[in-house]
């Protein structure tokens, strides 16, 4: 029976079998260092040349990067052993290769971005990368599990749409076989169909934007996750955006300590996300920027400061307003002109609407885009006429308001800038196992 490395501390004293790779190797004398890696973690075994017989000393000796191997030795606890979490080495008693790896192209040093990405299929080796997609890994369990244990349903929304909702500029058009169809930029217009089935409902999955800008914030397929709530305001709509995006954070902290330690994260930026988070409207944040541009000495930040009323923001007005505080804050009720078609106007103020980003610290951004939605049939249409979207293909969700309307509202939370965010990482595209930009589809 194998035992993986997570778990060798419930091992201690006994002898156990690793499967796994060659991650490093070092040599000292009568003793071999293989750093282990099987996928759950990293390990160091000892191949002591008094305790191996002469053949598996000079194997072990040779070994070489990522080569496949079974091991076997005891369990002992050690401090001192290197990136082994939780500190454990095997002292080991028996080596079998299972093909020896030659000439792998990532080795122990600095390599360039794009000569890494365009190894991305032997780069998620790499420890760092593992820790981020492991952390990935346990976002989307966190997410699923908050959604699921307070009653949301999962829904299925479709991938392949008619139309837009997220702005026509970023549509990815694909044949329909003697039509065109586009892959989905959200599932929310499904959604907001779903709820007066189920009430409270999400969908989880791919999301695709023909993003034309080269940021570190985007990519051209993302996985979002969308919570929609029938009978919720958009006041209500926040508390349960911080409450989500606070377990999150925190089931992350409580499992993947090792990843966590791995990727160097401070810790003392992520414990004390806790509801409630800050909020401020879109009014005084501008306000805010013009004061914070006016103080500022530094002429080249001034100009990226630059703002007005009706602007939406850049990545440096964001990076601003954030660093006013240490947990993540919502900004609320933008300009209608900027937001999508389907958002609710403010009673005797329609020029801003019913919206919150929620922008992470750090630098990270907008994780989280929601709104209460149009609940008015009439007034629905009036913005569909005035953005010059096809009515037609949008009758379905028109039709939503007249049979049994209520105040409804929701969110898209994508995974990728949020894996960046607790990871404490520069660029989402290490947030995504394959990730797509553009100029970027292989590997
Ligand atoms: O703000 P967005 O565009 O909102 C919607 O799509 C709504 N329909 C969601 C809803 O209310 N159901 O996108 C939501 C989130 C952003 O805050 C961001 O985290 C992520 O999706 N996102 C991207 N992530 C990576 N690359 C991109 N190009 C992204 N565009 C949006
Ligand atoms: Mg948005």
């Amino acid at each position: 029976m194998t035992t993986r490395i997570n778990e060798l501390s419930k091992h201690v004293g006994e002898t156990v079998t690793l499967q796994g790779w060659l991650y490093a190797h070092t040599g000292k004398g009568k003793l071999v260092f293989l750093q282990v890696r099987d996928g759950s973690g990293i390990a160091q075994c000892v191949v002591f040349k008094g305790t191996v017989d002469e053949l598996t000393f000079e194997t072990a000796q040779r070994l070489t990067q990522e080569s496949s191997l079974i091991v076997s030795g005891v369990v002992k606890a050690d401090q001192r052993a290197p990136g082994v979490p939780g500190g454990y080495e095997i002292s080991v008693i028996t080596l079998q290769v299972i093909q020896k790896a030659e000439d792998y192209p990532i080795a122990p040093k600095e390599h360039g971005v794009e000569f890494l990405i365009d190894n991305r299929h032997l780069w998620i080796r790499s420890s760092r990368q593992w820790a981020i997609l492991r952390v990935r890994a346990t976002v989307m369990r966190a997410i699923r599990a908050w959604l699921d244990q307070h009653g949301y349903i999962e829904m299925s929304t479709p991938v392949l749409t008619p139309s837009a909702a997220e702005g026509t500029t970023n549509l990815f058009e694909v044949g329909y076989f003697d039509d065109k169809a586009y892959l989905a930029q959200t599932g929310q217009l499904y959604n907001e169909a779903n709820i007066f089935a189920f009430s409270n409902v999400y969908c989880f999955g791919p999301t695709f934007r023909a993003e034309k800008s080269k940021t570190r914030r985007h990519l051209t397929e993302f996985w979002m996750v969308e919570p929609e709530v029938a009978f919720c305001d958009l006041d209500q709509l926040l508390e349960i955006e911080e409450q989500f995006v606070s377990y999150i954070v925190q089931t992350v902290i409580k499992e993947n300590q090792a990843e966590l330690k791995v990727l160097g994260r401070d810790l003392d930026k992520l414990t004390h996300i806790l509801p409630p988070f800050p909020r401020i409207t879109y009014d005084d944040a501008v306000a805010k920027l013009k004061q914070l541009q006016a103080e500022t000495q530094d002429p080249e930040h001034k100009q990226l400061l630059e703002i007005t009323w009706g602007m939406d923001f850049g990545a440096p007005h964001e990076t601003a307003l954030t660093q006013l505080y240490d947990k993540p804050v919502f900004v609320t009720g933008f300009p209608s002109a900027i937001k999508a078609f389907y958002m609710e106007p403010y009673p005797g103020r329609a020029e801003v609407c019913k919206s919150a980003d929620l922008l992470a610290p750090e630098g990270c951004g907008e994780i989280i885009g929601g709104s209460e939605r149009i609940s008015d049939p009439d007034l629905l249409l009036k913005r569909i006429h005035e953005q010059e979207l096809p009515e037609a293909a949008y009758k379905w969700y028109i039709e939503l308001r007249k049979y049994g309307s209520v105040p409804h509202s929701g969110f898209g939370m994508g995974v990728e800038r949020t894996v960046a965010w607790i990871c404490g990482i520069e660029h989402v595209r290490e947030a995504s196992p394959f990730p797509r930009m553009l100029n970027r589809l292989y590997p």
